[in-house]
């Protein structure tokens, strides 16, 4: 039975034989749903950040690749198949870090190649599948997650890790809302998340919406939040886990976990299998997207920076697997990660 409590958001529908999405670069100001025809739609979507996270792109891109078939097939069994697999492609090819955006559209792709007649029925079993499966391993890890949390715990979170950022409940947002619920947490903390404020934006939007109280605070104030002893854990998802347990997620999580570490508060990463990505050997070979200086010397479309200065934009870093206590998976937790726990959780 899932909890219901605390989770009315969803970001990713399909309706009407269209890919609706959240254009989440317009919240917490105006909520406003793209309707979606085309693969190439979606993957400019994936790209611009309409919808983001890495299980939400994930999701998106596999209904992407029903619109592809629908696009392509005409009643052809065998001609539609090589411009099907260029949309996959151009889909897979949107943004690089998040290993579920390549994982969703491989699936997609073995799909397709064992279906003989018209694809598209099949295809999109096949992506609302890839759907459900993430919001069942959401409320999973919720639970498997919130049993390290002690009654009475302060906990900070980073970038938006909910509803907006899967297919509903959320990774890390999922396991505070899961321990909400049970009343463990006493104070939820989120970093603003410079420079897109995804947890300004998107969190805070998100945990107002379902009734958690949350306190922002800039992304430099977490390691004196964390001198105050105000928080016992740091909750954070993922966009893409190495074979060894190195984790690539939202700029500014590495020093949180630096942060974490030095203070004695607990780290816990909380991400689907999705997620894991086992032909990595380690944090250094995972791509990290280099986004435009624009978003860090302009903010909501205003210059801030001086006139001259340049940015330098990585949307991701990596926390190396010996700063993290747990990571939390729909198939169980892993404490202090390695390359070992890591396979055998893997299988
Ligand atoms: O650039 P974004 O907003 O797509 O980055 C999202 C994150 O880094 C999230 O923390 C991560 O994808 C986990 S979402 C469940």
């Amino acid at each position: 039975m899932m909890n219901q409590a605390h989770d009315s958001i969803r970001a990713v529908a399909w309706r009407d034989d269209s890919l609706h999405l959240l254009d989440q670069r317009l919240l917490p100001q105006q909520e406003q749903y793209l309707v979606l025809e085309t693969s190439d739609a979606v993957a400019e979507a994936i790209r611009a950040m309409v919808v983001r996270g890495a299980p939400a792109i994930g999701i998106a891109a596999a209904y992407g690749a029903v619109l592809a078939a629908r696009q392509r097939f005409t009643g052809d069994p065998e001609n539609w198949r090589q411009a099907f697999e260029e949309d996959l492609d151009r889909l897979q090819q949107a943004r690089p870090t998040a290993v579920n955006l390549s994982w969703a559209v491989r699936r997609m792709r073995e799909k397709a190649a064992a279906l003989e007649d018209d694809p598209v029925a099949a295809l999109l079993a096949e992506a609302i599948g890839i759907h459900d499966e993430d919001i069942l391993a959401n409320h999973a890890m919720g639970t498997l997650g919130a049993a390290f949390i002690d009654h009475g715990s302060g906990v900070l979170t980073h970038c938006n890790t909910g509803s907006l950022a899967t297919g509903g409940y959320g990774t890390a947002l999922g396991v505070i809302r899961s321990a909400w619920s049970t009343g463990k947490i006493s104070e939820v903390f989120a970093d603003e998340t410079r420079p897109w404020l995804q947890g300004a934006r998107l969190t805070a939007w998100e945990l107002v919406q379902d009734r958690i109280p949350v306190t922002l605070l800039v992304d430099g104030a977490a390691a004196h939040l964390m001198r105050e002893g105000k928080v016992q854990w740091v909750i954070v998802g993922a966009d893409r886990i190495a074979a060894n347990g190195d984790v690539a997620n939202k700029i500014g999580t590495y020093s949180a976990a630096v942060a974490a570490r030095h203070h004695g508060v607990k780290f816990m990463v909380v991400a689907p299998a999705s997620t894991v990505d086992m032909a990595i050997a380690s944090g250094e070979s995972i791509p990290i997207e280099a986004r435009a200086p624009q978003e860090v010397l302009e903010l909501g479309g205003q210059v801030v920076a001086a006139a001259g200065a340049r940015a330098w934009n990585p949307a991701f870093d990596v926390t190396p697997a010996a700063l993290i206590d747990v990571i939390v998976t729909e198939r169980g937790a892993v404490q202090n990660p390695d390359t070992e726990k890591m396979r055998s959780l893997m299988g």
